[in-house]
């Protein structure tokens, strides 16, 4: 898959629609929304992750932090774009409503990520739709490793 500016629409629809595979082993028995995510390397590498809940509440994490943090423990550091796709376990194809990663989860992107580059892929539908974000558009003014 390409990246950057050579990553084409089709390529963009593909990552969508692994984030919707992605989404079918998520684990949500407390919830039952379920989210995907399938995350892009810079060298065309595509790691996938899900939402895991627990009984305790807190300690569950979103889709996209169990991709980032699959990928970044498999040695990669750099990153292209995410798709995201999520829904109640029952929503039918169309009847998706746009999630959008989490503040906990933006910050975690904004480690690995420059902000004006990544590219944030919104699902809409469940056969490739999406809304397309640069990671600095979902937070701006952010606080990152160069801050420090
Ligand atoms: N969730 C995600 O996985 N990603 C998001 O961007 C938003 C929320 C999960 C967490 C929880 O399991 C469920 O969705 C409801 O908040």
């Amino acid at each position: 898959m390409e990246t950057g500016e050579k990553m084409r629409d089709i390529d963009r629809k593909e990552l969508v629609r692994q984030a919707f595979a992605a989404r079918e082993k998520a684990y949500t028995p407390y919830s039952g929304f379920m989210v995907g995510a399938a995350l892009l390397t810079e060298e065309g590498r595509v790691y996938a992750g899900c939402n895991i809940e627990n009984a305790a509440y807190t300690p569950t994490n979103c889709a996209e932090r169990t991709a980032f943090f699959k990928a970044v423990s498999e040695g990669e550091r750099d990153f292209a774009a995410i798709a995201v796709a999520g829904g109640d376990k029952n929503a039918k194809a169309n009847d998706f409503r746009y999630v959008f990663p989490c503040g906990v989860c933006r910050q975690v992107m904004r480690e690995f990520c420059d902000p004006r580059e990544f590219t944030v892929l919104v699902a809409t539908d469940s056969v490739g739709g999406y809304t397309k974000h640069t990671l600095e558009a979902l937070l701006p003014h952010s606080f990152g490793p160069d801050s420090l």
